[in-house]
């Protein structure tokens, strides 16, 4: 499919003002899921670790997603607060990648995303112990089936280890397929997160 947003990306100064069309035209061109992002982070020995999460938010301040703090990834990054995402949008033949600190979203900002979320993934949130072992999935339908009956119709809150990460980004590269793998590659990059950007064009 044709790109919607110009082939030429290169003259672009605003890493924010790019990512936002970009993720623009994969809403328009992805069939699910265009918001889809790996996520990098390592354990306690270095060891890299990766696995899929949606961005929930994205502004000047960073990439927020949101998920258990007690997972695999959650303590990881309780660890070492700093993380690697990746975008592909195959049928765009785009790649981005983003690199920086991780800090907590507030209370107040995790309260509102997950006050919008569906009243089964509300109760899903409290009844998975995500990654750690499950006996059978038995036990998880035990478990969502115990949490709505103690919520009933009311209200529920958000687990306090249910929370939001933001990725405060000092480097963004987008990359844009072209013919002969003599791709495009824009580098975006900066001593910190509040810091000026400086960009670069890289060999493909
Ligand atoms: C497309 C896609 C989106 C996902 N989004 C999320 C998400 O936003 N938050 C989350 O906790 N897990 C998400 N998952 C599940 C994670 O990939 C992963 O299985 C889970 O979070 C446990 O990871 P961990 O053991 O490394 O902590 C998603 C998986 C896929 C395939």
């Amino acid at each position: 499919m044709e790109a919607l947003t110009s082939g030429d990306f290169s003259n672009e100064t605003d890493p924010f003002g790019l990512f936002a069309r970009w993720l623009e035209d994969a809403t328009a061109s992805e069939p699910n899921d265009p918001n889809a992002m790996a996520l990098a982070t390592v354990d306690a020995d270095g060891l890299p670790d990766a696995r899929m999460v949606l961005l929930k938010g994205f502004d000047g301040q960073g990439f927020v997603f949101y998920t258990n703090a007690e997972s695999a990834k959650g303590r990881e990054l309780a660890a070492v607060p700093k993380a690697a995402l990746l975008f592909h949008w195959k049928s765009l033949r785009r790649q981005v990648r983003v690199r920086g600190p991780v800090e907590n979203v507030t209370d107040a900002e995790a309260d509102a995303y997950f006050a919008s979320r569906p009243r089964g993934s509300r109760i899903g949130a409290w009844a998975s112990q995500q990654s750690r072992p499950l006996e059978s999935r038995f036990a998880l339908e035990k478990a969502v089936a115990v949490y709505t009956a103690k919520f009933g119709v009311g209200e529920i809150p958000r687990p306090a280890y249910w929370r939001g990460f933001r990725v405060r980004p000092v480097a963004i590269e987008f990359w844009h397929d072209r013919p002969f793998r003599l791709h495009d590659r824009i580098r975006f990059h900066r001593p910190a997160p509040d810091g000026a950007w400086q960009r670069e064009r890289l060999y493909p």
